[in-house]
């Protein structure tokens, strides 16, 4: 089999759904179900035509194109990822993935390879937080990971229910349809950037992931007491924003402490009321992303995290609640995804090293129903979620090269 990527088309499409943003160009802003959303799927649905695909999608808008083996009847082999990008973001996360996959299916079909188990390309719906404040969504629900009912709950800032904005997408059908049926898919592979700096640091060009860390996210409402910035004496405030900054330095500190490197806090939206220069905030809100590869270290630091509330509630006479949105449990990448990954970049003369995601993926969730596994490249810095992501044109090649040597392999 004679495997060549075509790199310089690769890079184009790349370059292409990056200007379908909401963003200033090099940043990049494509928010789950949103116009520009809309027209970033016509256009990869156009390109999975072109090279012969069969398109379909679910309820919850996840998209599946396959390429129908010569055994149609037996489980698929899937690869994928997601095309929404948060708010400022780079060109890379998840798209390299997509249309990566579509490039490694497209240097297949130009081998000459035929699978006698169907490929499948999956586009996944909001894998990032940034609308419904949850991650993952169509993984958690193909996966089974999260009950449709509290999907049907979910509904972004301005208030529009999951069920309204997909709906109004053009994603009919019940959300209890979106879970795969048992034995659907035979494996799962997720190409995807490094989003950290280990392999442009030992200079490797490709990650085997063996287990992803899980998030768990809170979100925080400091309720003080408001008034005069001028008028109200320092000793009688309960100054929400005061109390909610005690927190999250706790926050840091106990993040700090755990004693290993995979435990990661970050508060990344923090609302103050009323917002005005010469008022006293009487009420925040913030949102907590707490990751760890290890269950019980996270817990633990949580703990730690609810003492401090307690504290600061306390000492500073405000009222601080905590509501969970999500605590998902680490996952551990199937052992025959990583030893095929691994024969792949054996066959192709390319050094690997074995990496802990710190980032989650949809992967997380497929790896709950199939044998799941990820292949990391290098990006520029271990920069990700900001406009100057950049992997490239080579490192990209490589990527969809041991992807696609390992989607033969597990076709065959
Ligand atoms: C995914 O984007 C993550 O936040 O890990
Ligand atoms: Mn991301
Ligand atoms: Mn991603």
């Amino acid at each position: 089999m004679n495997l060549e990527v075509d790199r310089g088309r690769l890079f184009n499409e790349i370059e292409k759904l990056a200007l379908i943003s909401d963003a200033e160009p090099p940043a990049v802003t494509r928010v789950v179900f949103s116009p520009t959303d809309g027209k970033a799927r016509v256009w990869f649905i156009g390109l999975c035509e072109q090279a012969g695909l069969a398109v379909r999608h679910d309820p919850v808008g996840n998209t599946f194109a396959r390429w129908s083996g010569t055994e149609p009847d037996v489980p698929a082999v899937g690869t994928g990822s997601h095309i929404d990008a948060i708010p400022n973001a780079g060109k890379y996360d998840g798209v390299v993935g997509v249309l990566g996959g579509l490039e490694a299916i497209r240097a297949l079909q130009r081998s000459g390879f035929r699978p006698k188990h169907s490929l499948e390309l999956l586009l996944f719906t909001s894998e990032e937080p940034t609308r419904f404040g949850i991650g993952c969504l169509g993984s958690r629900l193909l996966s089974g990971s999260m009950p449709a009912d509290a999907a049907r709950k979910l509904v972004d800032k301005e208030g529009a229910s999951l069920e309204e904005v997909r709906r109004n997408a053009g994603f009919a059908g019940a959300l209890e349809e979106v879970k795969l049926s048992h034995g659907y898919l035979k494996a799962f592979v997720e190409l995807h950037i490094e989003q950290g700096p280990l392999l442009e640091r030992h200079r490797v060009p490709i990650g085997i992931v063996t287990s992803i860390a899980a998030p768990a996210s809170f979100r925080f409402a400091v309720e003080g007491a408001g008034g005069h910035a001028g008028a109200m004496l320092m000793p009688e405030r309960r100054d929400a924003l005061c109390a909610a900054s005690e927190l999250i330095l706790a926050i840091e500190t106990a993040a700090k402490a755990s004693g290993a490197v995979d435990t990661v806090a970050t508060v990344g939206i923090c609302d103050v009321f009323p917002g005005a220069v010469n008022s006293i905030p009487s009420r925040v809100r913030f949102t907590l992303d707490l990751r760890d590869t290890s269950l019980e270290r996270r817990d633990a630091v949580l703990r730690v995290i609810q003492a401090a509330r307690e504290d600061i509630s306390a000492k500073r006479q405000v009222v601080i609640q905590e509501e969970l949105v999500n605590a998902d449990a680490p996952a551990q990448c199937a052992t025959e995804i990583t030893e095929a990954l691994s024969r792949a970049c054996t066959k192709h003369q390319l050094a690997s090293i074995p990496m802990v995601s710190r980032a989650y993926h949809d992967s997380l969730f497929m790896s709950r129903i199939v044998p799941a596994g990820m292949l990391f490249i290098p990006c520029r810095h271990g920069y990700s979620h900001r406009p100057d992501e950049y992997s490239s044109p080579e490192d990209i090649e490589r990527g969809v090269l041991v992807l696609a040597e390992t989607l033969a392999a597990l076709a065959s």
